[in-house]
């Protein structure tokens, strides 16, 4: 009989923590319905105690979804204390509490005297600090997580201890991260039968492994994890997330699925719903999908070379081990035009793992019919770029209300803008080099950003098929070391690169309006 293997979904938490993939509420929920579709086993819908645009996302998601939502929080009170409070209406809850464990972290976080002179008596520190944490977490809810951070390079003989410490203090789930994807799958797989071995009470608490893909290898180490003795793992849609990333979701589930003559493994993912889990995380964070991706990549399943084809047609086994369909990829022939009535774009968009309000329909409608009218035909891709841009526009303290640009050979690229905040109008123009340029430089002159905002990363891509194709423009730009990235679609290029740059100063405006906010909301907690 094959175990089932837990998927723990770290998307909104960890994945959220990639350069420039911050998402707003509106997302979070819609991502975390999507992962219920999926049937996602836990969901960590973020770190309630770091700001509160990620308390009331947390917030949202208990409210609305069922799975285990978990919060994560730092060994501390008021960590606990948040994640708690914006667990509340979860109908299952856990908690997640964390704290860094190997001589590298201790030595760099936790410096000070006070957490005790020597490397063993801030050892001592730590481990009471731990399980003082899950007690604390217990008072709250049964279902409690531990996570010693950098387990991969902890010295096995303190990682033993501080887990079955944490153990005894009511930890439900034991989680070894790998941090900072330093492992191999063979070393980080015998660190997981150690402790099976040498944690006397290990039996009563599922051992979950987190691992980063700094050196590629985040499924493969969650392969081996498994295999000697994990039975939760935790990953990502796409595998973003730090740095690096986290382990991807669908290679890790495909991988259990495809080879399960090789596996004695199961998730209970559906796995139909893999695409379009990948599609709507791409599109509401900005970060595209590699081509060559495994699972969802463009290329995924696509055959170029004539004798691949050739044996394709024959017999599709030859080149394919899994099918496009198993993982939600349909040749989808429905295409939708002007006359198409608003029940068939909602049931069309149902299709693609978005459920909208009636309320939000109206002006999906309108925007789908201003879009029919520029580009005959609309396919699904058309929609998933509609949708993502829909639901950056929920924050808009800047709308682009005019743009004109001039341009020629032998004349210097000039662009007009006006942008409309809730006081007024702000209307500049400026030269560039070029017509984007051009177009930055007047929106920074009009709202004031010349001397903050930097242009990091610009992309443009066509991101769907017909006469008319949408460019999808993608920026991100870096303001005081933080940055923040927005999206851009439209049948005019310049005009998708102007939103998305006005798109990613409104994740700094709103950003910045809940850390203000966020200190009134922790005192309370
Ligand atoms: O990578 C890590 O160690 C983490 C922990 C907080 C689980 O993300
Ligand atoms: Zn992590």
């Amino acid at each position: 009989m094959s175990e089932k293997i837990i998927i723990f979904d770290t998307t909104l938490r960890d994945g959220e923590q990639a350069p420039g993939a911050s998402l707003n509420v509106f997302e979070k929920v819609e991502i975390a319905k999507q992962l219920e579709r999926l049937n996602v086993d836990v969901i960590e819908a973020g770190f309630p105690v770091s700001s509160q645009g990620q308390f009331e996302a947390v917030q949202r998601i208990a409210d609305s979804v069922n799975a285990i939502i978990t919060g994560l929080a730092r060994t501390i009170d008021g960590d606990i204390d948040a994640c708690h409070k914006s667990l509340k209406g979860a109908e299952r809850s856990r908690i997640h509490t964390f704290i860094g464990t190997s001589d590298i972290h201790i030595n760099g976080k936790f410096e000070s005297a006070r957490y005790g002179k020597s490397l063993p008596e801030k050892q001592a520190t730590i481990l009471k600090m731990a399980t003082d944490a899950v007690q604390y977490a217990k008072t709250f809810t049964d279902d409690v997580e531990f996570s010693a951070e950098d387990a991969g390079r902890t010295d096995i003989g303190y990682l033993c201890e501080i887990i079955e410490a944490v153990i005894d203090a009511g930890a439900t789930t034991v989680n070894i991260p790998d941090t900072t994807g330093y492992t191999m799958p063979e070393e980080f797989g015998a660190k997981i039968a150690e402790l099976k071995s040498r944690v006397r009470n290990i039996d009563q608490a599922v051992i979950s492994v987190h691992c980063h893909n700094d050196l590629g290898l985040a499924v493969a180490n969650s392969l081996f994890a498994v295999a000697n003795g994990a039975r939760q793992v935790e990953c990502t849609i796409n595998g973003i997330g730090e740095r690096a990333g986290n382990a991807s979701m669908e290679e890790f589930v495909m991988s259990l699925n495809v080879r399960s003559n090789f596996w004695n493994f199961h998730t209970d993912i559906n796995t139909k719903e893999i695409y379009n889990a990948s599609r709507m995380v791409s599109g509401f964070t900005g970060m595209l999908v590699q081509p060559n991706k495994a699972i969802v990549g463009e290329n995924a399943f696509a055959h170029e070379s004539g004798i691949h084809q050739d044996g394709m047609l024959k017999n599709r086994d030859t080149y394919e081990i899994m099918t496009p369909e198993s993982v939600g990829i349909v040749n989808n022939k429905i295409v939708l035009g002007r006359h198409s009535g608003r029940h068939g774009l909602s049931s069309r968009l149902k299709a693609l793992g978005y459920e909208i309000s009636d309320e939000k329909m109206g002006n999906i409608y309108e925007r789908f019919v201003f879009l029919a009218d520029k580009k005959k035909e609309i396919f699904d891709e058309d929609l998933r770029v509609l949708m993502g841009d829909e639901a950056k526009s929920e924050i808009g303290f800047y709308t682009l209300d005019y743009l004109h640009v001039n341009l020629g050979t032998t004349t210097i690229a000039t662009a007009t803008v006006r942008i409309k905040t809730e006081e007024k109008m702000h209307e500049e123009s400026a030269t560039g080099d070029g017509p984007v340029d051009a177009c930055f430089r007047a929106i920074n002159r009009a709202i004031n950003f010349q001397e903050m905002a930097k242009l990091e990363h610009y992309q443009v891509r066509s991101v769907t098929a017909g006469k008319g194709a949408q460019g999808e423009v993608t920026v991100r730009i870096k303001i005081q070391d933080s940055a923040y990235s927005g999206k851009g679609v439209s049948t005019d290029t310049i005009r998708a690169s102007a939103k998305a740059y006005l798109q990613a100063l409104n994740h700094y405006e709103s950003l910045k309006n809940m850390e203000n906010v966020f200190e009134e909301i922790t005192e309370t907690v």
